[in-house]
């Protein structure tokens, strides 16, 4: 295990950092600049970096390790987590160096690239350093938090200027029933779009299965960053379950509609060719789990510019599939345009066409589902390449965000909400 402790800067290290950047022999630019990458050689691994060693960073390291071993293009190098204990059990597994801010793990010049798996409300922030560190960046969804609308621009202004390279941690967008569909759609087999409807169902997430309380004692100090933790949310008191649990919050989370539907709004989005959307309404609410603050249920319609509407249904009270599942819980989508329709049945592609349309059913194959190895390794070719056009890149990030931001917002003050173009804002 490495770890470097920000308070004492005592390193218990295998390699050292410093024998670390010498093993790989590196040359660094752009730190001090930002906006730049190191230098590397084709065939040289590849530093990774995790911010936050809680559940899903630990499952990136492990779909990372798989990768290391196996092709060697890439090497874990440092995780950081503001709970040390998280840190150090995480760094002691992969036996990589520990950090207790995210500073520290972007300052180590052996990172080339870095996940982020921190809460929702934390990601942007730390997306935007990484960017101006020079590191490739996979960003898990939701991108940022349903207050963060400006943060969210800001972002994607950013990624757009530096040519950064900007994943957003929606997997099933590695699913190529979702390319291949939005491929027929571009190339106007159901004419004009004009309706997408599809939904997420899942259960639990945030109870004591979901979300443990690893230790009901845990107080702010050396070993819990809680300023850190709260970041750019409402200043308060320490508490251990909005530490812990911090899901079930609206300072730091949304309820299936930031936290779940990321993961179907964003291939829908791709699959209509959507740009950014026009008008959003929503339902919903606390309707079964009283002792959480976020909404259990929601509903939103979104139109947009193009001229269709996209209606995403969930609940986290009833996970029950009406048509079989791609991806663990989502309703397979329907894309409907002027000419027919697409969806996947029998794990087929089947394309119906409309009443009155001279056009033919067609049925495809599926090349391949929904792949974490194949996502982060289509990752890490962009980077080595510099090819900033990810399949889940930031540009279709920032547009699904706003449309969920948008939506929260509507759930939240009852209103109708609307987008303007010109001035690249939210109406409310
Ligand atoms: N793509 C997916 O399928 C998927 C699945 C699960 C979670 N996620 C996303 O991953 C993120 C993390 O979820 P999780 O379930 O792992 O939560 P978690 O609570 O298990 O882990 C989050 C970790 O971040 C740490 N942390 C908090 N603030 C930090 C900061 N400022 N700097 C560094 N570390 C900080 C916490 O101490 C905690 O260990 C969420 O945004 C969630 O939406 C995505």
């Amino acid at each position: 295990m490495k770890q470097n402790d920000s308070s004492s800067s005592q390193a218990l290290t295998r390699r050292t950092f410093l024998q670390h950047t010498a093993a790989a022999g590196t040359v660094v630019a752009g730190l001090s600049t930002g906006l730049s990458k190191r230098a590397f050689a084709a065939n040289e691994r590849l530093g990774i970096g995790v911010i936050g060693a809680g559940n899903r960073g630990n499952s990136h390291l492990n779909a990372l390790k798989h990768i290391q071993d196996e092709d060697k293009s890439i090497e874990l190098r440092a995780v950081c987590d503001v709970y040390r204990p998280r840190m150090m059990k995480t760094a002691e597994r992969f036996d990589i160096q520990g950090y207790m801010s995210h500073e520290e793990l972007l300052a180590d010049p052996s990172i080339d690239l870095v996940t982020i798996a921190t809460p929702d409300h934390i990601h942007g922030y730390q997306a935007l350093d990484a960017l101006r560190a020079g590191k490739g960046i996979y960003c898990e969804k939701p991108v940022t938090h349903w207050r963060q609308f400006e943060l969210t621009k800001t972002l994607a202004k950013e990624v757009a200027a530096s040519k950064g390279v900007f994943m957003c941690g929606t997997q099933g967008m590695s699913d190529t029933a979702w390319r291949q569909i939005g491929a027929f759609v571009r190339e106007g087999m159901i004419g004009q779009p004009i309706h997408a409807e599809c939904g997420y169902f899942r259960v639990g997430d945030w109870g004591e299965a979901g979300m443990p309380i690893d230790d009901p004692e845990a107080q702010p100090g050396a070993d819990l960053n809680w300023e850190a933790f709260l970041g750019d949310s409402p200043k308060r008191d320490f508490d251990v379950s909005r530490f812990f649990r911090w899901r079930m919050y609206e300072d730091y989370a949304g309820g299936p509609c930031t936290d779940l539907f990321p993961h179907i709004l964003t291939p829908v989005m791709h699959m209509m060719n959507a740009g950014m959307p026009s008008v959003a309404v929503a339902t919903g609410g606390k309707f079964r789990y009283e002792e959480r603050e976020v909404p259990d249920t929601f509903n939103m319609l979104v139109d947009f510019p193009e001229n269709f509407t996209v209606a995403v249904l969930g609940t986290q009270g009833n996970d029950f599939q009406a048509t079989e599942s791609r991806g663990s819980a989502s309703r397979i989508p329907v894309i409907r345009g002027w000419d027919g329709a697409l969806t996947v049945s029998d794990d087929k592609i089947v394309f119906t066409p409309a009443h009155g349309s001279n056009k033919e059913k067609q049925i495809f194959d599926i090349d391949r589902g929904e792949n974490m190895l194949h996502f982060f390794r289509e990752f890490i070719d962009c980077y080595r390449n510099g090819n900033t056009d990810t399949i889940s890149n930031m540009d279709l990030a920032y547009k699904v965000q706003t449309a969920l931001i948008m939506a929260y917002l509507s759930l939240k003050e009852s209103k109708v909400v609307r987008f303007d173009p010109v001035s690249e804002s939210i109406i409310l």
